[in-house]
């Protein structure tokens, strides 16, 4: 079943297209990479689908239905996740209260079901002492905690903006063995943006490449890695 979708998508910021007719879908159950070099528009496009950012052209819609300008916490509702590349929680609040913020304001739960319900995805993911002070917890606490803020609110669709990095390459294997769990178990469609290569050719069953914008190149990681286009825009764009 098709969750997610996008015709001609485009965004402008003044003179720069940063997203150009980028036309995607996602499936449920599907790990999907979105992949390009730095500036590509791969977070442009997570905020557009999210309804961080309002398009200037195309459509995005969310199981058949026409979703292109509807505001970001109505999407949340609906079931559209994401984490954020800049993680910043909440200060005044704990690790808890981080991760129930999803459900009180996204699912409208109230406190006492908020908090139980996100005690059972802080078990999921391995984060304990749920009362610290977000300021004590580890880099990989801090990505788990990011991570389950989103699933608190019971999404469909979940993007990853970048979750692996600053970890070591246990805590990534790790990572990427939960987002497969969690993916499996709730029949998500998560879309996954990663620089590490290893990261995406482990985690993904499918790729979608951007270059300034434009969407050059689809297809399985093993594929799209050799894709001439593909290399060219890695080479030519500096760091991948
Ligand atoms: N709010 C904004 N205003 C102006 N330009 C922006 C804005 N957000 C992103 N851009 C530009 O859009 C392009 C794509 O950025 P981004 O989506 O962050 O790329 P990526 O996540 O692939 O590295 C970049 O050239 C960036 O400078
Ligand atoms: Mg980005």
């Amino acid at each position: 079943m098709i969750k997610l979708k996008t015709t001609n998508l485009t965004r402008r910021f003044l003179g720069l297209v940063a997203v150009n007719g980028v036309s995607f879908s996602m499936a449920e159950g599907e790990i999907l990479g979105i992949i390009g070099p730095n500036g590509a528009g791969k977070t442009t496009f997570i905020n557009l689908v999210s309804g961080i950012i309002m398009p200037s052209e195309g459509k995005i819609e969310f199981k058949g239905r026409d979703i292109t300008y509807m505001p970001a916490h109505e999407r949340a509702r609906l079931g559209i996740a994401r984490t954020y590349q800049l993680i910043h929680p909440l200060e005044n609040l704990n690790l808890i209260e981080n991760v129930m913020v999803g459900s009180i304001f996204a699912k409208g739960n109230n406190l006492r079901e908020a908090r139980r319900r996100a005690e059972v995805i802080c078990a999921e993911l391995g984060l304990s002492n749920l009362e610290r002070d977000t300021s004590k917890l580890t880099i990989l606490e801090v990505k788990k905690m990011e991570i389950a803020r989103a699933l608190a609110n019971e999404p469909e669709v979940l993007f990853l903006d970048e979750v692996m990095a600053g970890l070591n390459a246990d805590e990534t294997k790790d990572l990427i063995a939960m987002v497969q769990k969690i993916a499996k178990e709730r029949k998500l469609a998560v879309g996954v943006v990663e620089h590490v290569m290893g990261v995406i050719r482990e985690l993904t069953n499918r790729v979608i490449v951007l270059e300034a914008g434009e969407l050059i190149a689809e297809g399985p990681y093993e594929e799209v890695s050799k894709n001439p286009r593909v290399i060219e825009a890695y080479l030519g764009g500096g760091a991948a």
